[in-house]
């Protein structure tokens, strides 16, 4: 692990000395942008704060050329430049990896930034909707909703782009209902390795939409999407449990009651939740999607008692979207770069924390340096409609997945340390339960992992792999942690 540490932080520093690129990859990307879109290489004067705006600043990242296509055809033309001469490629779209894998992770990929694809029309025969794949989640929403009150699921933060996110899963608040923002999609264009476009659904190029559902990076460039939508929710109370301070051993019979109540299966698929726990905090806070009268019958305060407890009602989608976004956390992390590191963890229905780990968890929080104030556990409520759906029906692979923990540290003032790192890690290695594979979400990606595919991706690998083989046997598209091709 340490050796790896070394090796991130060190491309990262090695990355200012980059030479400009090659004068081939130069002409070429010049001449497929003549008409209009920009291109700018490493080198350029202001390079990295006007092309390249690296998320993750903890990842300092030197790309050999950022695009900026605003067509098809012209991602078609990009992706052959890089190709031909020996670039490897990454789409950009809302820039939020958490390892500025949109950026190619690693020095001298070929970026093609799609923010001029933010195309959007509503069939409202059908309700579906055509999305370009440059589009952020909050123009996601005010389009849906502009076009017939219409919605879909995907996270909370509105400078997530769609190009990622609807790609790696695309978890929210109404993914209980709905389905992850991949279940929603319907059909895409794709610029190939071999720069073709194509468009692939279940009844045309259906092992390059299998793959473009979990883990399209590795695969290709999605250039638009074609959705259902469903209605908007209607009313919905959002809601809030917290416990100040408290000791050790308030907070973690606090959480034992948390985990018992979100693992009733009888447990409606219209409740959302998740436990944040932070410096001298742990809150309880969530939507339940129905009306108030509903809510109160449901008689949440009586499961966490000792805690203060507040709910909102909203009858507006728009109203309650825009309060997610103002979340502590999204208000820290969400539109800003920073420097900050992160990891995930899993359980299933059939793998919860026994009471002891939950013990032994609370009991490390609270004796170990934490290494800063800004860190967070979200411990985020699953399960649902997106269990429902067959592990190897997309290759989003954690479909049984019920809680899934985001750990995230931040630091302010420079580089993430060593100390918050372990502090994340240690917390990793005791609630894991070693007898399961390790299964990390692919959308917060974890640059230090070793076996990033395999946790990623679980068992549907192997069939990864081999589409790979198949569609990309030089690796064009790729960031540390994609499926490599089957040998
Ligand atoms: C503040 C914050 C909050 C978040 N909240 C949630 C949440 O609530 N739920 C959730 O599920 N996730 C959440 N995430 C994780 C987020 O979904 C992922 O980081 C996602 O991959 C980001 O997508 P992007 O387009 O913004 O990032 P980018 O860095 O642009 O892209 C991420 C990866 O996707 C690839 N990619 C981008 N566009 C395309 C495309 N068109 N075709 C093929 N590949 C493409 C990139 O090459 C890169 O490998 C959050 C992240 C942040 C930073
Ligand atoms: C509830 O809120 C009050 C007033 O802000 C605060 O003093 C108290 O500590 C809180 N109690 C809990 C359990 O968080
Ligand atoms: C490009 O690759 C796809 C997928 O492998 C293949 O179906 C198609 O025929 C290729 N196109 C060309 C022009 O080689």
């Amino acid at each position: 692990m340490a050796s790896l540490r070394n090796l991130l932080w060190t491309i990262g520093v090695a990355s200012v000395a980059v030479a400009s690129s090659d004068d081939k990859l130069k002409s070429c990307l010049q001449y497929a942008l003549t008409d209009s879109g920009r291109v700018a290489f490493s080198g350029d004067f202001l390079y990295q704060s006007t092309a390249v705006n690296a998320y993750n600043l903890n990842i300092p990242i030197t790309p050999a050329a950022v695009t900026f296509p605003t067509s098809s055809q012209q991602v078609s033309a990009i992706v052959k430049c890089a190709a031909d001469n020996g670039y490897h490629v990454q789409p950009k779209s809302g820039g939020h990896s958490y390892g500025n894998y949109g950026l190619g992770g690693v020095d001298g990929a070929v970026v093609v930034d799609l923010k001029n694809l933010n195309q959007f029309s509503m069939d409202s025969t059908n309700w579906e909707a055509t999305i370009g794949s440059g589009t952020l989640l909050g123009d996601v929403t005010q389009r849906l909703h502009d076009a017939g009150g219409r919605a879909m699921s995907h996270g909370t933060c509105p400078q997530v782009g769609s190009g990622g996110h609807f790609t790696i899963g695309g978890l929210g608040p109404t993914s209980r209902q709905f389905g992850a923002a991949l279940d929603h999609i319907l059909e895409v264009e794709v610029v190939l390795a071999n720069s073709s476009i194509v468009r692939a659904s279940d009844t045309q190029n259906q092992d390059i939409f299998w793959a473009i559902k979990g883990a399209a990076s590795g695969f290709g460039i999605v250039t638009e999407y074609k959705v259902r939508t469903e209605p908007e929710p209607g009313t919905a109370v959002k809601y809030e449990y917290s416990l100040k301070v408290g000791t050790t051993e308030q907070r973690a019979s606090l959480f034992k009651q948390w985990q018992a109540y979100v693992s009733d299966p009888d447990l409606t698929w219209k409740m959302a939740s998740t436990l944040t726990l932070a410096e001298d905090s742990l809150i309880i806070t969530g939507t339940f999607f129905g009306t108030e009268e509903e809510y109160k019958a449901l008689d949440i305060g009586s499961q966490f008692p000792g805690t203060n407890g507040s709910a909102i009602v909203f009858e507006d989608w728009l109203g309650l979207v825009a309060d997610w976004a103002e979340e502590a956390f999204l208000e820290l992390g969400g539109g800003v770069p920073a420097h900050f590191y992160s990891k995930s963890n899993s359980w299933t229905a059939k793998n919860l924390m026994s009471e002891a780990t939950i013990d032994k968890l609370f009991e490390y929080i609270d004796s170990t340096d934490q290494g800063t104030l800004i860190w967070f556990l979200l411990f985020d409520f699953q399960g649902g409609y997106t269990s429902t759906i067959a592990s190897d029906a997309t290759a989003y692979a954690h479909r049984d997945v019920l809680i899934w923990l985001q750990l995230y540290t931040i630091n302010l003032l420079g580089p993430v340390s060593e100390t918050q790192i372990d502090f994340l890690e240690g917390v990793n290695k005791i609630v894991t339960n070693y007898e399961v594979p390790f299964a990390a979400y692919p959308g917060y990606v974890d640059p230090l992992m070793p076996n990033g595919a395999e946790a990623y991706w679980g068992s549907n690998l192997p069939r990864l792999r081999q589409i790979k083989e198949e569609i990309d046997p030089d690796n064009v598209f790729r960031n540390p942690q994609s499926p490599t091709p089957a040998e």
